[in-house]
C-alpha cells in the first residue's frame, strides 16, 4: 500500500516489526528520497521505482504506516566528469579504476570491464555511462544500474531545480538559473567571499535562502545558532542528496525553517539577530526580498550595530549595476547605514 502527500511518499506495510533496515528515530522531512529496502525478504517499491540501500525508517504513531528514507550518505553519484574517466578506462583495458560517487568528496576503486562498471553491486552499462559523460549539467543518482538525474519539479514554486556539477562543490540550477557563482570560481569559494563580506557572526545569524545550506553550513562554524529559510521543500529534498550539504542535515546549531522569509522574518522580536545573510535568487525570480518592505523587516530583526550582506550579482554588468544602486538606495531608506559596495562577494554589506 503506498500512498503521496506533498513531497513525501509514505510506504505501509502490515506489521512494522516485519523491517530488516534498522529503525531510525528522525521523522522523513518533506521531499525525502524514496530507494529501496528489503522487508524480510520482501522488496518494497516507491513512487520513483523499487527502494534499495541504507535507510532510515519512521513508524508513524498509532497507523500501520512506516515510512523509510534513504541514508544520503549512501547516494552513488556520478558526473559527466567520471562517467567520461570511465569510459576512458573501459576503453584502455583497464581492469579497476578510482573514481568518486560523491561528486569529489572521496574516491573508491571500482572493477570495469568491456560492458560497463560495477557501481553498487550492479552494472552500469556502457550506454548509460555515454548519456552521463555527455550531460555536464546534471548529476546522476545510480540506482539498480540506471542513471537517474537529482532533478525535481516543485509543485510548490512551479520551479524546476537541479544538482549541477561544477569544477568543485555542485550549485543548483533553479528555473535554469545557477543559485551559486560558478565563473573562474565555485560554489563553496563563492560563499567564502560572502561570509568574509559579512564579517565574523558569532551570535545568531539569520540566513535568509537556504539553497544547497553552503551559507548555512560555513555560518554555523562560528555562530552560536543559525536560522536558514527556504520556501521550496524541494531545495531541501536536493540539498539532502548531495553530499556537499550534510552539514546543513548534521550541525546541531542550523535550525531550517521551510518557508517565505518575508513572512518568516515577522516572527522574530526585534533586535533578535546580531547578523544577516542575504542571499536570494536573482530579482527576476523574487522580486519582493529586493524590496524596501523586507529590507525594514531585515532592520527590524537586526540588533543596532548588527551587520547584513546582500548578495545582488555581478555589479560589472548592467543589470548588476542597476540592480546595486536601488539596493543601496532602498537600504539606506529603511535605516541601513554603512552601506558599502561588496564587489568581491557579488553584494553590498550594511549595518543596522
Ligand atoms: C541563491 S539560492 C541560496 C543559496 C544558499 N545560500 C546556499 O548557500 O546554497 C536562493 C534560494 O532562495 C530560495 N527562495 C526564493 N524565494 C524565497 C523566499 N521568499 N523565502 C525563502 N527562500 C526563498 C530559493 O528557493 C533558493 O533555494
Amino acid at each position: 500500500m503506498r500512498e503521496k502527500s506533498g513531497w513525501t511518499a509514505h510506504v505501509g506495510f502490515t506489521h512494522p516489526s516485519s523491517l530488516s533496515a534498522e529503525k531510525g528515530t528522525e521523522r522523513p522531512s518533506p521531499g525525502a528520497l524514496w530507494t529501496r529496502v528489503t522487508v524480510r525478504g520482501r522488496t518494497c517499491h516507491s513512487s520513483r521505482g523499487p527502494i534499495s540501500g541504507a535507510v532510515s525508517v519512521w513508524q508513524w504513531p498509532g497507523s500501520g504506516y512506516v515510512s523509510i528514507v534513504s541514508d544520503p550518505n549512501h547516494l552513488l553519484i556520478l558526473t559527466h566528469r567520471e562517467a567520461a574517466a570511465l569510459l576512458r578506462a573501459i576503453e584502455a583495458g583497464e581492469p579497476t579504476t578510482s573514481a568518486s560517487l560523491d561528486l569529489g568528496l572521496s574516491t573508491v576503486d571500482l572493477e570495469v570491464s568491456p560492458s560497463g562498471a560495477v557501481i553498487g553491486g550492479s552494472a552500469i552499462g556502457i550506454l548509460a555511462l555515454k548519456k552521463i559523460a555527455k550531460d555536464d549539467r546534471k548529476c546522476f543518482e545510480i540506482v539498480d544500474g540506471e542513471p537517474v538525474p537529482i532533478s525535481v519539479f516543485s509543485e510548490t514554486t512551479n520551479w524546476v531545480r537541479t544538482l549541477c556539477p561544477t569544477s568543485g562543490a555542485p550549485t543548483t540550477l533553479v528555473a535554469g538559473f545557477p543559485m551559486h557563482r560558478v565563473k573562474g570560481t565555485d560554489p563553496i569559494a563563492d560563499t567564502k567571499q560572502k561570509i568574509r563580506a559579512l564579517g565574523r557572526a558569532r551570535g545568531r545569524v539569520l540566513d535568509t535562502a537556504t539553497g544547497l545550506g553552503y551559507t548555512a553550513i560555513e555560518l554555523a562554524k562560528a555562530a552560536i545558532q543559525v536560522v536558514t529559510v527556504e520556501l521550496d521543500p524541494a531545495a531541501i529534498d536536493i540539498a539532502r542528496r548531495n553530499p556537499w550539504s550534510r552539514g546543513l542535515f548534521e550541525r546541531p546549531n542550523i535550525r531550517i525553517v521551510t518557508g517565505d522569509v518575508f513572512e518568516a522574518v515577522d516572527e522574530f522580536a526585534d533586535s533578535h539577530f546580531d547578523a544577516v545573510l542575504h542571499d536570494p535568487p536573482t530579482l527576476a525570480l523574487a522580486g519582493e526580498l529586493y524590496s524596501g518592505e523586507f529590507y525594514r523587516k531585515l532592520h527590524r530583526v537586526l540588533r543596532h550595530g548588527g551587520k547584513l550582506f546582500h548578495y545582488i550579482g555581478d555589479p560589472d554588468s548592467a543589470v548588476g549595476a542597476s540592480t546595486t544602486r536601488g539596493v543601496m538606495r532602498r537600504l539606506g531608506d529603511a535605516g541601513f547605514r554603512e552601506i558599502k559596495r561588496q564587489p568581491r562577494a557579488f553584494g553590498v554589506s550594511a549595518i543596522a
